[in-house]
């Protein structure tokens, strides 16, 4: 308990309740290989009952997710490389980064992207290496289960936030559950192969899939952590009145 992590101003339950929710959060990080264990629907249906929890404007809660496995998991998969393979031109429902990434933003994404792949062995100059894991994206990481989170065509960026905050919570619940996943708007760029698979109509849009499993520790690439900015880079504090020729009318 020190000055650092704020416990030093609470009481033993909530100085514990941060403790365990700082774990928690510094817990989830993507996992990029999985043990071949199937995933317990069960548990999958507790963690998404859990989830749903989160907040939503006016409590429209209009995440909507596909659980898939087994077969269908494999049909899905299947589906993805092939889009792969003969070359098609990704085509999601939506844009997930500006046309021009900020300099900043460049500089964290290669970062992350390299760190991933020198994690699994693939050197920069490795075309083959980088198609392959192009490919293991659309084999969801070998996850045993892939989750497609979804949205009504059309929806406005508040309801991707309210999904957003749902699908924080299904990734916090998971790893309390000891399961590990991955975000992945790569396989959203086959959107009508996604829909096609799973016999979601057109007024559908994917947002992202989620690959889940238990994750193989004994990889490396599951020991890779990107890193994150210092608080001042992303945080302005404001405690006083603005002075009054700048205050709006
Ligand atoms: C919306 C979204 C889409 C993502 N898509 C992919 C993806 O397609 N493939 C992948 O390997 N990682 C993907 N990621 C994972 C990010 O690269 C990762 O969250 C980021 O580098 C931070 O790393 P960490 O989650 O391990 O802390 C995605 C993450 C988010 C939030």
């Amino acid at each position: 308990m020190n000055v650092m992590d704020g416990t030093d101003v609470m009481d033993g339950t909530d100085a514990l309740m941060l403790t365990f929710t700082r774990a928690l959060i510094e817990a989830r990080h993507c996992k990029r290989a999985y043990l071949a264990k199937p995933v317990p629907r069960d548990m999958v249906a507790h963690v998404l009952r859990v989830a749903a929890n989160a907040p939503s404007s006016r409590n429209g809660q209009p995440w909507r997710i596909a659980v898939v496995s087994g077969a269908a998991r494999d049909a899905l998969s299947r589906a993805l490389c092939a889009e792969l393979e003969r070359g098609a031109p990704p085509a999601p429902d939506y844009a997930n980064r500006p046309p021009v990434l900020d300099p900043i933003a460049e500089r964290r994404a290669a970062v992350a992207g390299e760190g991933v792949l020198s994690a699994k062995g693939i050197a920069r100059d490795d075309a083959a290496g980088r198609r392959a894991h192009q490919r293991d994206n659309m084999r969801f990481h070998g996850a045993p289960l892939e989750m497609i989170l979804h949205l009504p065509k059309g929806a406005p960026p508040g309801h991707f936030l309210d999904a957003g905050f749902f699908l924080q919570n299904v990734m916090l619940a998971l790893v309390a559950c000891g399961l590990g996943s991955c975000p992945q708007f790569s396989v959203a760029g086959y959107a009508d192969a996604i829909r096609k698979q799973l016999g979601l109509l057109p007024d559908r849009i994917v947002v992202c899939g989620l690959a889940v499993g238990y994750p193989d520790e004994a990889v490396p690439v599951n020991r890779f952590v990107p890193p994150r900015a210092e608080l001042e880079e992303y945080v302005t504090w404001h405690d006083h009145a603005p002075p009054e020729n700048t205050a709006r009318e």
